[in-house]
């Protein structure tokens, strides 16, 4: 019962939508069950700090009065994560680093800290959740640790506050948002609120300091502590880190950037030494790819600014139920069962007695309509069980009619392709008109142009 003086309040710990009630669909996020309870004490009391120590009061000006000076990247010297971010950090800025727990988001920052320190900015690590002991041991994993970095193990707000403001360094990073603690607040660390208001506090000190801010929020599915997305639109940048179960190479992801594209993703490889950045990650994705296999076509997506062969597989074999089963990893499920409907369609093959099972192999997750061809091509592979030509790559949407439509960035795959020795490629043959490759850069590869899927089921 909320006696009086003291408030209950619902939040959505998916999206952070407040209410005066339960809901059990929350109007914000339209996710069910996400709501949870918690007393909000008079707001009075608290000491609400708009502009800290040091800085002047703020006024409208002119676009043209507008300093930028201050917003110099600097650069992480981790080039996969320099690229995520835009090109290196944004003075001021706050950086939210989202994942599941244990996924290395500690390790990566961590690993940015140390680089940071070698080029002689200053450093301030605080970690609610590990003692300085511990991070010292972790640090000592990685190579080149200067110890010049400077750590904190707090959970307190406030304290962390005015040991930031005292201390002013160029970047801090919070690990993680969810152990810091508001005492004025009295609530659990963890629940919406203080997340929300730890978030606010930091990123008020982020721009007026001005003081690069990394925050770690981990991501619990059904779980206690409220996931970061409460927080993605209070900040300039989300950064997700993620991977398949259990897959050693970890893609770090923006969803959201002031400073930059969202598409851009970094691969990383988790080692007995720390993230190694993954460069050539086509030749990765690539790696260990059966030989002569039926159902394995290889593709090019574009992720960001960069171009990954990927290799999609399809395994497709007479169902024994009535209604087939179908699943897919790394690509829409829709998506999937929409191209088996066209392939029933429009090449006549009876998709409706075959089960399909749908893998990007690698552990990566693609959205781009480009992969329709590679999955025709895989499924119609599989169920013909003869194999693609382990040279051979396709890219192409496909539409409802069955015919092979233009993708964007058609030059980009097929010299990503060119460049990894591939010897032929099957590609719209809209785009295959207006390409605009010299010979030389082709080398032995062999383009392919097809305007409709049958013209691929012929080539198979
Ligand atoms: P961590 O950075 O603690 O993850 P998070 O902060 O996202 O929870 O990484 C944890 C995992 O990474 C842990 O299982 C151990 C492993 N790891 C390595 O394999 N090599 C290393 O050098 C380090 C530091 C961690
Ligand atoms: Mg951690």
């Amino acid at each position: 019962m909320a006696k009086a003086g003291k408030k209950t309040v619902f939040f959505c710990k998916e999206c952070g939508y407040e209410s005066a009630k339960w809901l059990g669909q929350c109007p914000g996020c339209k996710a069910w069950d996400s709501f949870v309870e918690e007393k909000v004490t008079s707001n009075k009391n608290l000491k609400v700090n708009p502009l800290p120590l040091g800085v002047v009061d703020n006024k409208p000006i002119k676009l043209s009065e507008v300093n930028i000076d201050n917003h110099k990247r600097t650069l992480t010297n981790i080039e996969e994560f320099d690229r995520v971010l835009g090109g290196g950090i944004v003075t001021g800025s706050m950086v939210l680093v989202g994942g599941d727990p244990g996924i290395g988001k500690s390790t990566l920052l961590l690993q940015m800290c140390r680089n940071l320190c070698i080029d002689k900015r200053s450093v301030l690590y605080v970690s609610g959740e590990e003692s300085a002991k511990q991070i010292k041991m972790r640090a000592d994993r990685l190579p080149a640790f200067n110890n010049e970095m400077l750590v904190y193990s707090e959970t307190d707000l406030e304290r962390v506050v005015e040991r930031i403001t005292d201390i002013k360094p160029d970047v801090v990073v919070i690990d993680s948002i969810q152990t810091m603690l508001s005492t004025e607040l009295g609530q659990a660390p963890g629940s919406v609120s203080q997340i929300r208001e730890a978030t606010g506090v930091f990123m008020r000190l982020a721009k007026t300091l001005p003081v690069t801010i990394f925050i770690v929020g981990h991501v619990t599915k059904e779980g206690v502590v409220a996931g970061p997305r409460v927080l993605e639109h209070m900040v300039d940048t989300v950064l997700y880190f993620e991977s398949e179960r259990g897959a050693s190479y970890r893609f770090l992801r923006a969803v959201k950037n002031r400073f930059g594209s969202t598409n851009e993703i970094g691969v990383f490889e988790m080692q007995g030494d720390g993230l190694h950045e993954v460069k050539n990650p086509s030749e990765y994705m690539l790696n260990g790819r059966p030989e002569n296999a039926s159902g394995s076509v290889v593709s090019c997506a574009i992720e960001g600014t960069r171009p990954i062969l990927i290799e999609v597989q399809a395994l497709v074999c007479h169902t024994s139920f009535n209604l087939p089963r179908r699943t897919s990893t790394g690509i829409d499920f829709n998506r999937i069962n929409l191209l088996l409907a066209v392939i029933e369609k429009r090449i006549g093959l009876h998709m409706s007695e075959y089960d399909a099972y749908i893998n990007v192999a690698g552990g990566l997750r693609i959205n781009e309509p480009a992969m329709d061809v590679a999955i025709i091509a895989a499924i119609i592979s599989s169920c013909k069980d003869s194999n693609v030509n382990e040279k051979t790559i396709c890219f192409g949407e496909v539409g409802l009619a069955g015919e092979v439509r233009a993708v964007n960035n058609a030059e980009q795959r097929v010299l990503e392709a060119a460049r990894l020795g591939f010897e032929t490629c099957i590609l719209p043959a809209v785009n295959m008109a207006s390409l605009n490759i010299k010979k030389a850069e082709l080398g032995n590869l062999e383009l392919v142009g097809i305007s409709n899927i049958k013209e691929l089921y012929k080539l198979i």
